[in-house]
This record gives C-alpha cells, structure tokens and sequence, in this order.
C-alpha cells in the first residue's frame, strides 16, 4: 500500500503525535481492538496459513502507530485448556500469546463452576480425559467423560473396544448410583455413536444410567453445547463438519425415540453470551495495560459468515471475512454481510488499522 508524499508526512505527524502521547505516559487506549478466528484465519489443521505470523507481528508493533495493539483468540475450537492452547499457539505463530488471550467454545463454561463444582457433569468431546482436564482446571470437581463411561460399563455401547490406555485415563465411579446434573458438549466428538447413545440414556433415565426411563417432559438435565458450527475449516481441501452436524444427529435420534428434542443451551459464536464473554476479557485486558476506560472500536477478522461475521454484526463490531477458510467467495455473496472482505488476515488487519487512521490523520 503506497502512501503518498502528503499522506506519508501526515503519516509521520501522526506518528510523532501518537508517540508523544506514550512518553508523556498519558498513554490513550489504542483506537481499535481485534478478535481473530483461529481455524481457516490464522491455522489451517496443525498449520499456520500463510500471512498469520506477519499479521500478529503488524499487531505487537509492526505497525503505523510503532504501538501495540490489542487482540484476542476467539475460536469455535477446543479439547485444551487456555495455556495448553497458547502454548501451542506461541511457538506455531512465532509469537507470545497469553492464556487470558484466548476464548475456545467452552472457555464460558467457566460462567458455571458455582452451579455445578460439586455436582457430577458429563462433558462430551476432545480425546480420552483431555475434557475432564479442561473442566477440572475451570472448578468442576465431578467431572466424567465418555470413556469413564465405558469403563465403568463397555457394554452400554458394544460396538467400541475400550483401549488399555483409555481405560487407565479413566476414573472409576458407578454411574448407576451417581445422577448426572448437566451434560457439557465441550468439543467435537470423536465418536458421535456413543456419544448420542450416552447422551440419550443419561437424559431418558433422569441422570441415572440404568435407571427407570423419565418423562420425556419432565427434563432436569442441563444439556449445553459450546459450538454451533455445522462446518469450519481444516487442512483438508473441503470444509469439514463441525460439532452442529453432532447436535443434529443427536436431536433427530432424541426425537425419534422420544418424540421431541431436548431443550439445551447453545455458546460459541454468533452467540450472544461469547461475544459478551469476548467483549469482557478484552475490556479486562486494556484495563490491565491502560486503566479504566472504554472498549476500542473492534474488528472481528473471521472465515466463517454464520459464526463470526453474524456474530460480530449482532455485538455492533466491524468485521472482515477472509477467503482463506470456510467462505469461498466463488460460491455468491456470504449468508452475512461483513464490513470487509479480504484475501487473508494480514489484508485484514492493514485494512482496519488503516480506517482507523484514516479520519486522525485528516485532522492533522
Ligand atoms: O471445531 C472448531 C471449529 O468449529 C471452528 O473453529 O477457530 O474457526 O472458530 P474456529
Ligand atoms: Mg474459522
């Protein structure tokens, strides 16, 4: 992006300005704030795509302003806790991502450890006891997982083979006389078949499994999924299905044996309460480097129109849609309507820091 001579002095005014500002110690919240998508923006599979490391570098500093400029993780994904996920994150994409940087699909739950610590939550998903792992580390103190499940009784789904390593991450406890209070579905499940048929006895029998078969209209059970997505993009060559194709399946088996669905709570973006999260951990954060004060105008740089882009029109954030993952642009105009499109998250984030510039540089 060339700038010309006047806008190149302008430029440089501004930067002198702004600079001004931070040795003066008055520093002014930075003018914008981001949320990045992770899957089909920053990472394709275990990969970074190609312009995430420039994109973050342009944040951290690299940039018009030589300041830092805020930005959270904001993801439909999981299986991990935070720290295990900006670990990972720091060393694929070069640079130093915090744990209180990142919102995965259940990273809300946290909203409901004083309801459920101490009462027995079932959390689907995620490999082995990775979601208990996570759960744990949230405050719940019962949680169980599928393959609790079949240790403590294979035969509730005879067509698995409990592996020897499964069953030693497995923590003994009779679900026969331990009711479950609310099922969490953290993560994409592996197994959708066992994970339906768990989930249907645990909501039929009351909590109990085993136990006598409840009015389907009677329904005590709190049954949360954390991520909507019917598709998200990997490394494969096509979108993939996400963990709403597993809640669909789900419903249709419910109804078919029961005749309704099951009432349940959904997160993960476009949701209301994710964003609400994402808009307070982001406040947080600012507040932390530069006191009290209010949110910067936000971009939510995303590839998927239902999550993302219709997510971000509802919290009244800018957004921009990239080509890089679910949304492809030869396929007609997106389900949502961003206020950007962009070949990638590096024409992204030049692009909003641009328009934030832009009307502070006419004044000068
Ligand atoms: O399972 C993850 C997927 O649904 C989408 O992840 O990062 O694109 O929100 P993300
Ligand atoms: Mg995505």
């Amino acid at each position: 992006m060339l700038l010309n001579r006047n806008a190149l002095k302008a430029n440089n005014v501004f930067i002198q300005l702004y600079r001004r500002n931070i040795q003066t110690k008055t520093v002014k919240r930075p003018p914008l704030g981001f949320a990045f998508d992770i899957d089909g923006v920053l990472m394709g599979g275990h990969k970074p795509l190609p312009k995430a490391r420039n994109a973050l570098k342009i944040l951290n500093g690299d940039n018009q302003l030589n300041a830092k400029i805020p930005y959270i993780l904001l993801t439909n994904g999981g299986g991990q806790t935070e720290y295990e996920r900006a670990q990972i994150l720091s060393s694929r994409l070069d640079t130093r991502i915090s744990p209180s940087q990142i919102i995965q699909a259940h990273t809300v739950l946290k909203d409901y450890v004083d309801q459920y610590a101490d009462k027995a939550v079932l959390c689907l998903g995620g490999v082995g006891d990775t979601m208990r792992k996570v759960a744990e580390s949230y405050g719940f103190r019962k949680a169980y997982t599928t393959t609790d499940v079949l240790a403590w009784n294979s035969s509730i789904w005879p067509f698995i083979h409990v592996t020897e390593s499964e069953l030693a991450s497995a923590k003994p406890v009779d679900f026969s006389r331990t009711p479950i209070s609310a099922v969490f579905v953290c993560h994409d499940p592996r197994n959708w078949g066992v994970d339906v048929q768990i989930m249907c006895d645990v909501l039929r029998s009351g909590g109990l499994l085993e136990g006598p078969c409840v009015d389907a209209t009677k329904q005590t059970i709190q049954v949360v999924f954390c991520n909507p997505d019917l598709l998200w993009k990997s490394d494969f060559s096509r979108p993939r299905l996400g963990q709403g194709a597993f809640k669909a399946s789900f419903q249709a088996v419910y109804k078919m044996l029961t005749g309704s669905e099951y009432p349940y709570t959904q997160f993960g973006k476009p949701t209301k309460p994710t964003y609400d999260y994402a808009r307070r951990v982001l406040h947080n954060l600012l507040d932390e480097s530069y006191g009290p004060g209010k949110l910067p105008h936000m971009y939510m740089i995303g590839d998927n129109p239902e999550s993302d882009i219709a997510g971000a029109n509802a919290a009244e954030w800018s957004s921009v849609l990239v080509h890089t993952g679910v949304y492809d642009p030869t396929a007609g105009p997106p389900a949502h309507s961003p206020t950007h499109q962009a070949q990638d998250v590096e024409e992204a984030v030049l692009w909003a820091i641009e328009r934030e510039l832009a009307p502070l540089k006419e004044g000068l």
